[in-house]
């Protein structure tokens, strides 16, 4: 396919990535995060795995409630349209930290802004300070500290593969306490990140130099940085930054029997059966080395690296 200029690495790397996610607007959201009516309502296509990612940040905080109600700190790198971070605010502020410092940082500026818009309910909560900023992981970012640091779905994969140990270093420097990440997997179902898979006419995935083209089915084209990872080399670099608590696979099946709109007819649906079964098997598969590659995200929850044992 006839694709837009291919600079491989270097500042317009930046530009091509933000301008993707600029572009598509509130689609990216409204594709990514389903219902923006209930935070906490997890439905549609990605809702087992936002589900499990949800069930994972909220027991952490709640083990840092535990430990210190005073005040929370939160950063969210790569926050987009800030969804994961209003959750994080909307439920500390409902379990009783007394205060809550929640920064997200993000490259497209377009993203940041909605956030902010959808967050002012949130900031006029008592003892809530809630920042959205333009920030790049791969270059320097702010020096606070925080307890608990996301960096969700797909941020990491747009990253080049030979600064990835660098970028991780520097999210360890800025966290004291827990790290939760997700990155798409080496096996995993298509995916265009920044919209639905299926508002692309075209899309052509290019492992050896990590980028993928897209052609939307509205004309545009975009081009941009995207590594996939296996398990073993995401806990690898981990491992050289964090103490790593577990590392599983998010959407094995429920991926896969999901109707796809372009050939399966509506009324064929799965289950409510078939989605509790399908829950089984994730549970038993999602460590397991023959399965855990062909995720679609791998799940990683580390801690800082002098942090004591939870
Ligand atoms: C797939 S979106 C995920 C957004 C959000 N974490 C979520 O789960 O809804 C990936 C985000 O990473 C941001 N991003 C990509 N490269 C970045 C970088 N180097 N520094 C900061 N943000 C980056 C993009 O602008 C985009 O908003």
């Amino acid at each position: 396919m006839p694709v837009v200029a291919r600079p491989k690495f270097g500042a317009n790397a930046e530009a091509q990535i933000a301008a993707a996610y600029n572009n598509v607007g509130h689609r990216y959201s409204k594709y990514a995060d389903g219902s923006i009516r209930d935070l906490f309502l997890f439905e549609g296509r990605h809702a087992y795995g936002d589900s499990k990612t949800w069930g994972t940040i909220r027991n952490k905080l709640l083990a840092l409630h535990a430990k210190d109600p005073k005040r929370l700190r939160v950063l969210d790198l790569g926050c987009g349209p800030g969804t994961w971070l209003r959750r994080v605010v909307a439920y500390a502020h409902r379990i009783g930290f007394a205060e809550i410092t929640a920064n997200g940082v993000d490259i497209a500026d377009g993203q940041l802004n909605q956030a902010r818009a959808l967050s002012h309910r949130l900031a006029v909560l008592d003892g809530v300070r809630i920042n959205f900023s333009h920030g790049d992981l791969r270059r320097e970012l702010a020096a606070d500290e925080h307890d608990i640091c996301l960096c969700l779905y797909g941020v990491l994969n747009h990253i080049p593969e030979n600064e990835l140990s660098l970028v991780m270093n520097r999210i360890a420097s800025r966290s004291r306490g827990y790290f939760l990440a997700t990155v798409r997997t080496i096996g995993s179902t298509p995916t265009v990140y920044v919209d639905d898979v299926c508002s692309a006419v075209r899309f052509y995935q290019d492992n050896r130099n990590d980028r993928l083209d897209v052609e939307f089915s509205d004309g545009r084209r975009t081009s941009f940085q995207s590594h996939l990872f296996s398990r073993d080399e995401f806990k690898r670099l981990a491992a050289a930054s964090f103490t790593i608590e577990d590392i599983r696979g998010l959407d094995l099946f429920h991926g896969r029997f999901a109707n796809d709109p372009r050939w399966n007819p509506p009324e064929h649906q799965t289950t409510s059966r078939v989605s509790q079964e399908l829950s089984q098997l994730e549970e038993r598969y999602c460590r397991d080395p023959g399965f855990i590659d062909r995720a679609a995200h791998l799940l990683l929850v580390a801690r800082h690296k002098g942090m004591s044992q939870p």
